[in-house]
């Protein structure tokens, strides 16, 4: 095994209710006004509001960027800048989900290192931290509120650009499942389903370690225990809890042992068709590991039994394809869509979708490098 690195934000807030905690954290660490990278909906909820007034109780003075699209763009991050500029911030607070974090990611990484967030696509580009971001999530999840992972769509190019940079980890993470409560069924199964996907893809990834390996397995463990309850009772605090931790074990899984084609796939689907990430992953992942079964089906074997299934006497090719069909099963039960038709794909754009897929860098780390064919292939089937 080569040498490892483990990357995560140095402290992360976990549990019912942390959200105070972590105002008060935030306030001793120094800070005089922070840009509250955000989407429209959760400033007109109120929830944007409510942490402007814990930070003004702690003095710290606060400026909203509200303008964070679904699949967030380059022109929503140099909006973010702008702002951060324009009134001297000296730190950053993403609110909301993966979006709002990929936002803030851009505007602070920018922020510290010039330029434009285009000129850092690619593994660990940029030269300086970014500046300091707290992270509070609410939704479970894509992990970005710990991860060195920044994901933002050029809007001219049609493509959403990987951006994988240590310089992008949060400062701080906060995973207060009461802000989790708000979600509607679809994104709750969507977000839930890319959690399942970070864990199956680090998972069978050809840098997974011991210590990836555990929080995958016990991710996938909660997300079979958990999500469905989740979906169809999204009051239920213990299940919200339950994937609050599913969706963090998740990440720092994905984190450091990076990702696949499912999302190398996935995010063409998202930057040429603006659709969901967790929706198009979820379609996507039975078919990916189909493919990867011919070289690690032990791995997806070992996935099989962490969803749940008894694989005794079965060989390890047919405990990998029980994991494909739990997984299909899980899908359906939470009506995620079954096709990548459903979605509005056109197999016109396969060639430019494939194309575009084998240059993201999430695709390095699959257990089995594919040929433009094969990914294209791998398209028709999830049609
Ligand atoms: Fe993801």
């Amino acid at each position: 095994m080569s040498a490892m690195k483990f990357f995560m934000p140095a402290v992360n807030q976990m549990g019912q209710g942390c959200v105070e905690s972590s105002i008060t954290d935030i306030a001793k660490l120094g800070f005089k006004k922070a840009l509250i990278v955000t989407d429209a909906v959760l400033n007109q909820i109120g929830l944007v509001g409510s942490v402007a007034e814990k930070l003004g109780e702690q003095g710290i003075e606060s400026v909203v960027f509200d303008g964070t699209q679904p699949n967030p763009t380059c022109g929503n991050v140099e909006a973010g800048l702008k702002l951060l500029q324009e009134n001297d911030c000296d730190f950053v607070i993403s609110l909301g989900g993966g979006s709002p974090h990929d936002c803030a990611k851009g505007v602070a990484l920018v922020a510290a290192n010039g330029g434009n967030i285009r000129d850092y696509e690619g593994v660990d580009v940029s030269a300086k931290p970014q500046f300091p971001l707290v992270a509070i999530n609410t939704t479970a999840g894509t992990a970005s509120e710990i991860t060195r992972f920044c994901i933002i769509t050029d809007e001219e190019r049609h493509v959403k650009m990987a951006i994988v940079d240590k310089n992008t980890t949060p400062l701080m993470s906060v995973n207060d499942p009461e802000l989790m409560t708000g979600m509607p069924k679809g994104l709750t199964a969507a977000t839930g389903m890319d959690a399942l996907t970070h864990a199956v893809e680090a998972y069978v990834s050809t840098i997974a370690t011991p210590v990836t390996d555990c929080c995958a397995i016990k991710a996938i463990e909660l997300i079979r225990d958990n999500l469905e309850t989740a979906v169809k009772d999204g009051q239920s605090m213990e299940a919200r809890e339950a994937m609050a931790y599913a969706q963090l074990l998740a990440g720092m899984a994905f984190n450091n042992a990076s990702l696949g084609y499912v999302h190398a796939m996935a995010h063409q689907l998202g930057g040429f068709y603006d659709l969901p990430h967790g929706v198009c992953n979820a379609v996507l992942l039975p078919h990916v590991q189909s493919y990867n079964a011919q070289v690690c089906p032990q791995r997806l074997a070992d996935v099989a039994v962490a969803l749940g299934a008894d694989i005794t006497g079965m060989t390890a090719e047919e405990g990998a394809a029980k994991a494909v069909e739990l997984i299909k099963e899980l899908s359906a039960r939470i009506d995620i869509p079954a096709g990548l038709k459903q979605l509005g794909v056109k197999e016109e754009d396969f060639p430019t979708l494939t194309e575009n897929a084998l240059k993201d860098a999430c695709g390095l780390t699959n257990p089995k490098q594919a040929t433009a064919e094969e990914i294209t292939a791998i398209f028709a089937a999830a049609m």
